[in-house]
């Protein structure tokens, strides 16, 4: 498009629709998420992270026969080729980051995906869901200096990811707080990664390109990176009387604060209340710390208030990432994991999406507006 200034440009393509989905549905001003027909607060503490692969995946909750096939699947799928391990072995003796890692990881995926049956429609992104887990788990015991662990075909996605990590099988708490929290995840209408794997599937491109390429925009702090630095956050204050004097100071220099605020959420994130049970479940059930559970709230409600003082009007709430670092970090999750381990459920809405995208035909191009020179003219290399 030429540069007609009259055309109004959403750089951030708010208020734009472009895809229609029957996958979730994100309601900004009702506060509500429904995955699959059901809201989220309706499922996602009750469902097994399977139980909501499937959902997304076929469109209804498993029967027992079909979700005892899709644990199998899954369970089979998860060792990682001999190069993928080697890679990650390699990314670990430079510390990478575990995004980082996990990228390149999932990108020479490409070896198994190539020789699956492509007849089969969920057999690549199966196989791709099952080692997402592996690799993050494999990178964060070697960065750790230990020995992977090879994952137990007896245990459901959420029990072995943590024991994967850990060597050790993990508390059926754990296991109850993580898999509400893979399920809460699990997908967001066109958030920025979600787009990003529809512009990818949209071109013809294969699925593991559509992977990366999500996982690359997953990992910015505006989107999937901030469960890490909203515990920081946290942690810097320390204490429940130093919460509005750090918060102040990092506002009165126009730092954002991490785990507030949303593009389309302008009343409390429903993710947040679905974790902040989970949290409160938690607690009650002795396993996690009561001092830092009643600092996360007062430095919540301290956050809020001050965000109205300091941003009237801009209806900034709690988001997602704010009882993403609770709870994650209650169940014994470095900060490090918090990111890929967010990317091992949103894998699961990715590769739906990719496939609902390309069922359309479709290819995503949008314009832009050209506000660059005109008329220049050519010199010579020698007279520049
Ligand atoms: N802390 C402080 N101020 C914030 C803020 C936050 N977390 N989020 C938004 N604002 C302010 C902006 O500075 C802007 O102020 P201004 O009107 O004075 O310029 C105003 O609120 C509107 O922000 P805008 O940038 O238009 O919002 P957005 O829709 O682009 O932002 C996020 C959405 C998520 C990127 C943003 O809220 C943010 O950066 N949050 C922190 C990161 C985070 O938690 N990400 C996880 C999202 S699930």
């Amino acid at each position: 498009m030429s540069s007609d200034m009259s055309v109004a440009v959403k750089s951030g393509l708010e208020g734009v629709v472009a895809a229609a989905t029957t996958l979730s549905s994100v309601d900004g001003e009702a506060g509500e998420l429904i995955i699959g027909g059901y809201r989220l607060e309706e499922f996602a503490g009750r469902a097994t992270f399977e139980e909501t692969i499937h959902l997304l995946w076929y469109g209804s909750l498993p029967t027992a026969a079909q979700l005892r096939d899709l644990m199998a699947t899954l369970a089979a799928n998860r060792p990682l080729p001999e190069a993928t391990s080697s890679l990650i072995r390699s990314a670990a003796a430079d510390r990478m980051t575990a995004m980082d890692a996990l990228r390149m990881a999932l990108d020479s995926l490409s070896l198994v995906t190539r020789t699956e049956d492509h007849n089969d429609r969920t057999a690549q992104p199966l196989g791709l869901i099952a080692r997402i887990p592996t690799i993050i788990a494999d990178y964060a015991r070697l960065l750790a200096g230990t020995d992977v662990i090879a994952p137990d075909p007896e245990l459901g996605e959420a029990a072995n990811y943590l024991y994967m990590l850990r060597g050790a099988r993990p508390k059926p708490e754990h296991v109850r707080a993580l898999d509400t929290y893979l399920n809460t995840v699990i997908d967001h209408g066109l958030n920025a990664s979600t787009f990003t794997a529809r512009v990818i599937a949209s071109t013809g491109s294969d699925i593991v390109s559509a992977l990366v390429g999500a996982l690359g925009a997953l990992k910015g702090p505006l989107h999937g990176g901030a469960p890490g630095p909203a515990l920081d956050m946290v942690f810097e204050i320390g204490t429940a009387d130093r919460a509005e004097a750090v918060i102040r100071a990092k506002l009165e220099r126009g730092e954002r604060l991490m785990g507030f605020g949303h593009r389309v959420y302008k009343v409390r994130d429903p993710r947040a209340d679905v974790l902040a049970v989970a949290a409160a479940r938690l607690l009650e059930r002795g396993a996690a710390d009561p001092a830092l559970y009643g600092l996360v709230r007062h430095v919540e409600t301290t956050a809020l208030r001050l965000l109205e003082e300091y941003k009237p009007g801009r209806r900034l709430q709690t988001n997602v990432e704010f009882y993403t670092a609770l709870v994650l970090h209650s169940i014994g999750l470095e900060a490090e994991l918090f990111t890929p381990t967010f990317a091992m459920s949103r894998a699961a809405g990715w590769t739906a999406h990719y496939f609902e995208q390309q069922s359309t035909g479709r290819l995503i191009r949008p314009q832009s507006i050209y506000t660059g020179p005109h008329d220049r003219q050519w010199v010579p290399l020698e007279t520049r």
